[in-house]
């Protein structure tokens, strides 16, 4: 091992130049780290400067499952979803609410608006008052100082849609901030909209050095940053699904259906009460969201930024889900703040991503938005109702004892065999070792036995 230091120039080296140095410097198994990196580089060249073009000081890539959910009718149209997700289960619990969602109306969603946010944060000690009072001039000159770089996304329907100037300064001296709403149509729109603010922020500056109202001494405006807000509650989702509450029986064993949805309803309401639950009920959620989130190249880091902001507006973070199961009707209800992209980003350079939309149908941003939001209900209805039945661990168990059974070399005999004997004990690593050891001792047991008859 070398001495490690800082080093310069890492980001120019070729690849392997990077690798050699991170086996030589960091590595606790040379052998294995050169030859793994190595090995998950792609074969098409080309594609793998697709890839690499990504990020920066790529060395390798690091590979995740891509799983369908089949079965997803949503608003009346049938859906195989897409999922990019390392967690076992996630894929299997979403499709199997799809299932069951489907037979009875499936998934409905609304749109409730699709405003984007951005802020110039800017630090002054001029006259404020006398600022607002010239705010629709100013409003002017700033729309026309953005005409040609919006002209685009006006054409499509989308632009600045807003803007206010808003005073901070009892709670930080001297800071002031213009909030700007955007429609960016199919887009996420982040480039667009920082690059709008950053001429907001220019155009502001020039405005009050120019200004005849403003003295030729006055203060000038110190811009800190000008930056989108992943906060965006008004691009906003709504998606439900209902059912009369006896349609639940086939889910819970011995209990009833209605007593299925009463203890479904409690569980939902204990997640709204209590921020330990929310969290991992909101987990839950996002399991499904960031999976497709994923899957169509958008940014999953926002999504959940904003989603866990939204479930704390109230200054209290809650469940984003909310369960009526009232009149003998069960519903089962999901709001959150989705903004994502069908056009730019990653949407069309990663392959995968390209793929993942057109399997969706090349859907507009709303309609990414109204599946991504119903796929989040689905996993978060498995989820509870494992929780409130079996418990989440007999799914969870099946899928490990596979991997176990799989590691361990178990044959397709031995797999069964296994499935059965564990059906009712508790599944680890070392007890399945014992039961396949003994398993394959009473196997060759049995083998010896019929190779003395047959002497
Ligand atoms: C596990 O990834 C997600 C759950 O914990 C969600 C929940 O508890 O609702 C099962």
């Amino acid at each position: 091992m070398h001495e490690k230091k800082a080093i310069a120039g890492f980001s120019k080296w070729p690849k392997s130049k990077k690798i050699k140095w991170l086996v030589d410097n960091f590595s606790q198994t040379p052998e294995d780290t050169g030859r793994e990196m190595e090995r998950f580089w792609h074969p098409d060249a080309v594609l793998q400067r697709i890839i690499d073009g990504f990020s920066e000081n790529t060395v390798s890539n690091y590979l995740l499952p891509y799983g369908i959910a089949p079965n997803f009718l949503i608003d009346g149209r049938y859906y195989a979803i897409p999922m990019v997700i390392e967690e076992s289960s996630v894929v299997a619990a979403a499709s199997s609410a799809a299932k069951f969602w489907a037979d009875r109306g499936g998934f409905h969603t609304r749109i409730v608006d699709t405003r984007k946010m951005g802020q110039v944060h800017f630090f002054w000690k001029g006259d404020f008052v006398l600022l607002k009072s010239l705010e629709p001039e100013l409003k002017a000159v700033l729309n026309s100082r953005v005409e040609a770089l919006t002209a685009n996304m006006r054409k499509r329907g989308g632009g600045v849609t807003g803007m206010e100037f808003l005073n901070f300064s009892q709670l930080e001296p001297d800071y002031y901030q213009l909030l700007v709403s955007f429609e960016t149509c199919d887009s996420m729109g982040a480039n667009f909209i920082n690059s709008v603010l950053e001429a907001f922020a220019e155009g502001l500056q020039h405005f009050i050095s120019q200004h005849p109202a403003f003295a030729a001494n006055s203060p000038k405006v110190d811009v800190l940053m000008s930056i989108l807000s992943n906060y965006t509650p008004d691009c906003l989702v709504e998606v439900w699904a209902e059912c009369p509450a006896e349609d639940l029986d086939i889910l819970c064993g011995a209990m009833s259906g209605p007593e299925f949805a009463d203890r479904f309803a409690k569980a939902v309401r204990v997640a709204c009460i209590d921020p330990f639950r929310a969290v991992t009920h909101n987990k839950g959620i996002f399991n499904g969201i960031d999976a497709v989130v994923l899957a169509t190249g958008n940014d999953f880091r926002a999504i959940e930024a904003c989603g866990h902001a939204y479930a704390a507006r109230d200054g209290q973070y809650r469940s984003l889900s909310r369960c009526e199961h009232v009149d003998g009707l069960f519903r089962f209800h999901l709001e959150l703040p989705l903004a994502v992209g069908t056009v730019g980003g990653l949407t069309k350079l990663h392959p995968l991503a390209k793929q993942s939309l057109e399997i969706l149908g090349n859907p507009s941003a709303r309609e990414l938005m109204s599946i991504i939001a119903s796929v989040g209900l689905a996993q978060n209805f498995s989820a509870v109702r494992s929780l409130i039945t079996t418990g989440i661990q007999q799914g969870h168990m099946k899928l490990h004892l596979q991997n176990i059974l799989h590691h361990l070399g178990a044959n397709e005999v031995e797999v069964e065999a296994a499935r059965v004997y564990f059906e009712d004990k508790t599944v680890s690593h070392s007890a399945v070792g014992h039961f396949l050891a003994a398993w394959r001792e009473a196997e060759q047991i049995a083998q010896g036995l019929v190779m003395a008859v047959k002497k």
